[in-house]
């Protein structure tokens, strides 16, 4: 096994570090307090190929690795998570998503805008007495010939009010379960599509999280993806993969906390020496530095996995209820050591902790990511 990144993979890796730091950091804190969606940035990310890294350039991505993937989003994290997730939807959830599921003709008319980055895309499966029980869904989506009839609300859909293209997840055929169930592309606009209302949130506040409704909304047959009755399947095989990216905001998060913590703990003094000589304040930080490191593995681990064309299941869900965990851990030590002022905006370290948290929740929470791990070693 290899540990040494390539050339390229370190470019992105500094290009990614620059940009966060340039580009994000500045105003990080206004937007938290105001829920502003970074805009602007995320036409720059785009722009970057950000946004659809690992797609065929002959589709507008940057045909990229997901290691790569795992280094760009660790930074962008690392400043500002809610950018991270942008990010991550697009690129996993979405254009992947597109890329292995799509037809030739969905492809050119949507994966090619939303891996350039020209729009952004969001992936509504969430409803609200359907989360964890995904099977669940009360959204139905009847065929009527050419087209089929959309009904139905989704629930805290990432970039929900900022997206161009959505897929949605419906059931067409209640007695068939979840084989009964089809995913669909869906455009902004379309009569009878409503952006529901904007979450106010804990964390991630620059991210635009918003229910959907929609009444008798008319979605051409050519909009599905798939064959009949393979949306559930579908959502499954998106979210293995998203679970890469969000473990990779966890571990942004955490190590932008910890980056945070130990230049703090080098330069603040208490009881005449810098508070890093102080062994309660050097074992946390030699906590927070194993278990990132640890998070890293098994976030590179999966991304190897995937481009290796391996079932990512298994390692998706350890590296996404591995980083998340260390992301709440991590942040909750560093706000810990800058003591008071870990407790104030300015410092950062608080929002790190209020973002660390959904990442225990979105995309399956820790609970499905054990039931997927134990299914899966149990086999
Ligand atoms: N990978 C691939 N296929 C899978 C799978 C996985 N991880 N888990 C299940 N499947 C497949 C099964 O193989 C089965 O398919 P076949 O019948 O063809 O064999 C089918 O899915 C049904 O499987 P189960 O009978 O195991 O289904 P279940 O009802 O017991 O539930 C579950 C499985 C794992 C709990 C699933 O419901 C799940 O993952 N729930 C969590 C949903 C989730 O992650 N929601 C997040 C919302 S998206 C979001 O947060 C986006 C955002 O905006 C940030």
């Amino acid at each position: 096994m290899d540990f040494n990144l390539s050339e390229e993979q370190l470019m992105i890796q500094q290009a990614a570090r620059d940009f966060a730091q340039n580009e994000l950091l500045p105003e990080v804190i206004e937007r938290d307090r105001d829920q502003k969606f970074p805009a602007e940035q995320v036409k720059k990310m785009g722009e970057m190929g950000l946004l659809g890294m690992m797609v065929d350039p002959k589709y507008g991505g940057a045909g990229m690795d997901s290691v790569s993937y795992v280094l760009a989003m660790e930074e962008i994290a690392k400043i500002d998570a809610s950018a991270a997730v942008v990010m991550s939807v697009n690129n996993s959830l979405v254009c992947a998503g597109l890329e292995k599921f799509a037809s030739e003709e969905q492809k050119v008319k949507y994966l090619t805008p939303l891996a350039s980055g020209q729009v952004i895309g969001a992936f509504a499966l969430s409803e609200p007495e359907a989360g964890s029980d995904a099977t669940s869904q009360k959204t139905t989506a009847e065929d009527k010939g050419d087209y089929y009839l959309l009904n139905g609300i989704k629930n805290w859909i990432t970039n929900g009010g900022t997206a161009t293209y959505y897929i949605v997840i419906a059931q067409t055929d209640p007695e068939k379960k979840h084989k009964g169930i089809n995913a669909f592309i869906v455009e902004r606009g379309w009569e009878g599509f409503e952006i529901g209302t904007k979450e106010d949130k804990l964390g991630i506040r620059g991210s635009d999280t918003h229910s959907l409704i929609f009444n008798n909304v008319k979605v051409p047959k050519e909009n599905r993806i798939g064959e009949d009755g393979f949306g559930f399947n579908f959502a499954m095989a998106v979210l293995n993969g998203g679970r890469i990216g969000i473990a990779s905001q966890a571990l942004g998060i955490a190590s932008g906390a910890y980056e945070l913590a130990l230049k703090y703990a080098k330069t603040r003094k208490a009881f005449k020496t810098e508070i890093i000589n102080h062994q309660a304040i050097a074992f946390k930080l030699a906590d927070m530095a194993t278990q990132i490191t640890a998070a890293r593995m098994l976030c590179f681990k999966a991304a190897c996995e995937k481009d290796a064309g391996k079932d990512i299941s298994e390692s998706g869900a350890m590296a996404k209820l591995y980083a998340s965990q260390v992301a709440m851990d991590t942040t909750i030590e560093a706000v810990q050591i800058h003591g008071g002022y870990g407790y104030v905006k300015e410092y950062h370290v608080e929002r790190l902790m209020r973002d660390a948290k959904i990442t225990q929740i979105y995309e399956g929470t820790s609970e499905i990511q054990k039931i997927v791990i134990s299914r899966s070693i149990a086999k």
